[in-house]
């Protein structure tokens, strides 16, 4: 008998989740030498994205952006919070982590639509979209790394495997400290 666990992270979101990361490196990996490849996993970035967004309005509680935006006072408090060691456990993403979720979709979305520009003949030698692509995708390698050490620095701190959590979709149930 494990301890007793609540349904967080529906499949879709799972699905979705797994398959952004999957599409991003690819997109990484193949941007300098396999076109074709790239621009096709770009394009999986970009739907997988506006697929996130409806789900993000019309989909299960703890997919809402609802259930997730926070105020920015409330975004500050709990930044000093976890500087000072005392940030409490949400079942679902807590508020820091939501305005990460929101850098990466908004980020990711306009890293594929300036990808997309580039092929296009109306911005042939226009050296800025290529340049902005560019940018914008270094920028979302950084923030990414910064995603998966919050990752890493909640499961250390609430002592539960946030991976896994993503995986299978369940949560330790809440304590009485806890904000559902
Ligand atoms: C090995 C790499 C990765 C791991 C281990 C990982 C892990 C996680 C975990 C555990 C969560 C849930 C956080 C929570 O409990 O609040 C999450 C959420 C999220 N991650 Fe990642 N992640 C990885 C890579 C990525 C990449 C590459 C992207 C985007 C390019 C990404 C975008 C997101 C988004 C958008 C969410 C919000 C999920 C939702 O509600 O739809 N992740 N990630
Ligand atoms: C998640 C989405 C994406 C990421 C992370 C990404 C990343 C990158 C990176 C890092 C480069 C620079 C390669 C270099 O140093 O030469 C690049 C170049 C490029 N990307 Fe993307 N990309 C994405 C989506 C797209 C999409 C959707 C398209 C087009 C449909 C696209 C088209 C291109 C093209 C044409 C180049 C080559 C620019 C050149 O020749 O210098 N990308 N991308």
């Amino acid at each position: 008998m494990g301890e007793p666990s609540i349904k967080v992270w529906d499949p879709l979101v799972r699905l979705f989740h797994w398959s952004l990361a999957v599409s991003f490196a690819v997109a990484w990996l193949t941007a300098e030498d396999w076109r074709d490849l790239h621009e096709w996993a770009g394009y999986a970035a970009a739907a997988l994205i506006a697929f996130r967004i409806v789900w993000g309005l019309v989909g299960p509680s703890y997919a809402r952006f609802g259930s997730f935006l926070r105020s920015p006072v409330t975004v500050a408090r709990y930044l000093g919070d976890m500087a000072r060691g005392r940030e409490r456990r949400y079942i679902g993403h807590n508020p820091v982590g939501g305005v990460m979720i929101i850098a990466l979709i908004v980020g990711l979305a306009a890293t594929a639509l300036t990808g997309w520009m580039y092929t296009l003949d109306a911005f042939w030698g226009v050296e800025w979209v290529e340049e902005t692509h560019e940018v914008l995708a270094n920028v979302m390698l950084a923030l990414v790394l910064i995603h998966i050490a919050g990752v890493a620095f909640a499961s250390l701190r609430h002592r539960e495997n946030l991976v896994r959590a993503m995986l299978v979709g369940r949560k330790r149930a809440p304590g009485r400290a806890d904000i559902a």
